[in-house]
């Protein structure tokens, strides 16, 4: 392992056909989920918004954003910001009255997890299982807002994150964004990847990761296979409840605003706005959505997953720009820096 940091530093390996085939899970699941609630029907009544939609089928909007989003990327809408309406592919085999209706080759897909999932979100069902589940059956963040861990369970979903994550934060560590940072904050550090491909680039620097205490132990083991352990300082803690570690000049969500609802983004913005000092800067690492809304397609899934599972969402970077201007932040960049993820910086006033 400790290898496999040191040589991802100047690594140029990529996990492009895995990203791929992780977030596939939820394409056969949007289009028979579509099929079922009948969006191919209502938008064949002419061009309609996502408003529209939601009223005359009795959905969630928000759900039916995040679905419209991924069939749009998936070639069955068109879809620009809020306006849809059928491809000529939908038009001809996802209409109940077309010649060749596609729908009993999507009933097979009815069985599983992710098509119960969505369907259940978008009726505002209570969620009854979750695609990111822990082994008593609680979702994730279930277990982060009780802060009621199961130890295997944390360890399973650090794992998952850490195989997903790896290669992405190695290609923006690798981007030279980090050259003038001191000290870095990773907040929900998770596996502390990021936190240890930045300290073997920069080993003069500084890392510290703020993470649940139980999942401090998790941290700790890999920090030690990569032998990053005495370099990095890990700060155990609840990001919505206990105070942010003074004396960094950086911060990192890496994976982390996607996971909470908008009045949480905005908590946990304004909380590093006022740990920073000034001429501080955040750093944001998420796979963005298009201004548009209709793709790119692996950012549309995993935004169709962070509404089926926990109500969240992927963001644009106009969505982040506005919630960082918000809370202060000035001069505000995207920097594409793998497949769909970007790193978004911002800088905190010299003088407020
Ligand atoms: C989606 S993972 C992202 C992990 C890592 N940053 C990455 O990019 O892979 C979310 C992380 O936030 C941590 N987390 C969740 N809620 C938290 C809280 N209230 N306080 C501190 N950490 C939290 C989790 O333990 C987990 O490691």
């Amino acid at each position: 392992m400790k290898q496999i940091v040191d040589e991802a530093i100047q690594g140029n390996f990529t996990d492009k056909y895995l990203i791929d085939l992780w977030l596939s899970r939820y394409h056969m699941a949007a289009v028979a989920v579509g099929d079922t609630v009948g969006i191919f029907e209502a938008a064949a009544k002419g061009i309609v918004n996502i408003t529209q939609l939601a009223n005359m089928l009795e959905l969630e909007a928000e759900g039916v954003e995040a679905l419209t989003c991924l069939l749009a990327s998936l070639g069955l809408l068109n879809k620009h910001y809020s306006v849809v309406s059928l491809t000529e592919t939908a038009k001809q085999f996802l209409l109940k009255n077309s010649f060749v209706y596609w729908g009993n080759v999507l009933s097979y897909t009815r069985d599983t997890l992710e098509y119960k999932v969505v369907l259940d979100a978008i009726h505002s069902r209570i969620i009854q299982q979750s695609t990111q589940i822990s082994e008593s059956g609680n979702s994730f963040s279930d277990m982060w807002s009780s802060g009621n861990f199961e130890i295997s369970s944390a360890k399973k979903f650090i794992n998952i994150m850490n195989s997903t994550i790896f290669v992405p934060a190695m290609k923006a560590v690798q981007s030279n964004l980090f050259n003038d940072v001191k000290h870095l904050l990773d907040i929900g550090g998770g596996s502390g990847c990021f936190a240890s491909l930045f300290i073997k680039k920069y080993p003069h620097k500084k890392a510290t990761i703020f993470e649940i205490p139980q999942v401090c132990d998790i941290t700790k083991s890999y920090l030690k296979k990569w032998r990053t352990i005495s370099q990095i300082q890990l700060h155990p803690g609840n990001f919505f409840k206990d105070e942010f570690p003074y004396g960094i000049d950086a911060v990192l969500f890496s994976n982390i605003l996607h996971d909470w609802p908008i009045q949480k983004v905005k908590t946990l913005i304004d909380k590093v706005f006022n740990i920073l000092p000034n001429g501080g800067r955040i750093f944001i690492h998420e796979m963005l959505l298009n201004e548009e809304r209709n793709g790119p397609l692996n950012a549309a899934a995993f935004n169709l997953f962070m509404y089926a599972n926990y109500k969240a969402q992927q963001f644009t970077r106009s969505e982040l720009f506005l919630l960082l201007e918000r809370a202060g932040f000035y001069e505000c960049v995207e920097h594409k820096t793998h497949q769909d993820y970007s790193i978004i910086t911002a800088i905190k006033p010299s003088v407020i």
